[in-house]
């Protein structure tokens, strides 16, 4: 029987109209829900390589890794993690390399991102751009690994942001609102 890789998408403008006026912390974990979602977008356009790549999933994922993932490293390492450094709920903890870390894996997924979209939009301005082989190398490498840094992050940050103090949430929200209404509000222009 022939596998059916429909993949059911939500619309870009509800995704990006959501927003958690005074609560930072839902607003990073549903930065993180879209990435997961952009992991399945991913595959599934690996999945339709060489000759099959559905131009909606290729549209879709290209705001989501420029945008969203600059977001997502922006609302922790400028947010959540001088927070989590700082805070005496957290002393003792070995909070400085599980950061540095994720920051690192950061750093590797931004290019990657950046890489796939370029590709992306260039197969969308001329469908016979795409060297699949290179592309279905790149897909996998972000998808597998942002699956990874994804599980890694529920693991970890959620147990620390438990031991939060009401200051440190309190200074984590502040710090959000100061990256600007983008951050926070999305826009709701894709
Ligand atoms: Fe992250």
């Amino acid at each position: 029987m022939a596998q059916d890789r429909t993949l059911k998408i939500p619309p870009l403008a509800a995704q990006h109209g959501v927003h958690h006026p005074g609560n930072a912390l839902a607003l990073i974990r549903e930065e993180q829900s879209h990435h997961v979602l952009l992991c399945s977008v991913l595959e599934a356009i690996a999945d339709g390589l060489p000759g099959d790549v559905d131009v909606n999933l290729a549209r879709y994922a290209v705001p989501l890794l420029t945008d969203s993932v600059q977001r997502h490293v922006s609302l922790q390492e400028n947010c959540l993690f001088p927070v989590l450094r700082a805070s005496p709920g957290l002393s003792g903890e070995n909070v400085e390399d599980v950061l540095e870390q994720l920051a690192h894996e950061h750093a590797e997924d931004q290019s990657l991102a950046l890489e796939i979209a370029d590709t992306l939009t260039e197969y969308l301005e001329d469908r016979t751009a795409l060297n699949a082989e290179t592309v279905g190398y790149l897909l996998r490498c972000f998808f597998e690994g942002y699956r990874r840094h994804a599980a890694w992050e529920r693991l970890v940050l959620d147990r620390f942001a438990q031991r939060l103090t009401a200051e440190d949430h309190a200074k984590l929200n502040a710090l959000v609102c100061s990256l600007g209404p983008d951050a926070v509000l999305r826009g709701g222009t894709a």
